[in-house]
């Protein structure tokens, strides 16, 4: 059975494959083609352990412009507020017969997990800090499609690395394709281990930023702070909020992105957020692109015979 849990667990002609494919999908995804029923009769449920807008309505739009039937489990009004587990409840939907779960949860690993307990494919739509492996490829097909080219080139990605899950799958596809990356953060909103992982690492926004070709701003993650100290608003802005002053060090044709939601005012000032570099609502737009690639990928090598686990 296959799976999306992890870029990880992608070689970069996979990578490039699945870029490929999402570019293919755009006219349909646009509704400037008509639906491509690839996956008339198949079944895809939507479970979503936490909140979420563009991951949530993205992934619905592209099964039904595929031709699936979705199922939103709404889990505030599901079983699990009764305080059944996540187990028992992907061996409930599991019974339901689905041939793709797409996965939302706040632990690291809970997906993976609940890939092990069901007969169908599994999409992993943000595991806690772990990993958002959808988000990252709409990132690389969104700076694709405004460069050229995406290999070669230098993205800086800045404010809470510590518990982001963007960061992580967005270091590992960028390393994948060859692209130079930055960090730039607070010291206490640095993971342990970051001088480990292959990019480099800057505590000063001007310093961090200087000839970039792309800006990656994270949000301020206060639901994951988990007692770490996280600076005052007023003072990260000061240093740490991308602002025309500081987008200045980058390459004049720099594009600013930022996976939403976005806190206008503490990690961007809304007139970057809405100025000419940024490319933010284009990386909603290719993430309907990049989730009909990926069903589309997953669902034809799925077995057939059953939802055995
Ligand atoms: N980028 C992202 O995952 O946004 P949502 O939380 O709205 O899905």
């Amino acid at each position: 059975q296959r799976h999306l849990l992890s870029i990880a667990d992608l070689k970069q002609h996979e990578i490039i494959d699945l870029l490929d494919r999402a570019e293919r999908m755009v006219p349909v995804s646009r509704q400037e083609r008509k639906t491509l029923p690839t996956l008339a009769g198949k079944t895809q449920i939507n479970l979503f352990f936490e909140p979420s807008t563009r991951t949530q309505g993205s992934f619905e739009i592209a099964g039904k412009r595929l031709g699936a039937l979705v199922m939103n489990m709404s889990v505030k009004t599901s079983s699990v507020s009764k305080g059944e587990t996540l187990i028992d409840t992907a061996t409930t939907l599991n019974a339901m017969r689905p041939d793709v779960i797409v996965v939302r949860h706040s632990a690291a690993g809970a997906v993976e997990l609940l890939s092990q307990k069901v007969g169908c494919a599994v999409i992993n739509a943000g595991d806690g800090a772990h990993e958002h492996p959808t988000q990252a490829l709409l990132d690389a097909l969104t700076i694709r499609n405004h460069k050229g080219r995406i290999s070669g080139l230098t993205v800086a990605i800045c404010g809470d690395i510590a518990n982001s899950r963007v960061v992580r799958s967005n270091l590992l596809l960028l390393g994948a394709l060859n692209v130079r990356t930055r960090v730039i953060a607070p010291r206490n909103l640095l993971p342990a281990g970051i001088e480990h992982l292959a990019t480099e690492v800057f505590t000063d926004m001007r310093e961090g930023l200087k000839d970039v070709d792309v800006v990656m701003m994270l949000r301020l993650q206060h639901e994951r702070a988990n007692g770490r100290m996280i600076p005052s608003v007023r003072e990260y802005y000061r240093f740490y909020g991308l602002d025309a002053e500081k987008l200045s060090f980058a390459k004049p044709d720099v594009i600013v992105m930022h996976p939403g939601p976005m806190n206008r005012g503490v990690e961007i000032d809304p007139a970057i957020a809405d100025g000419p570099a940024s490319v933010v609502t284009e990386q909603v737009e290719m993430g309907v692109a990049v989730r009909m690639a990926v069903l589309d990928a997953l669902l034809p090598a799925r077995n057939n015979e059953g939802n055995q686990p």
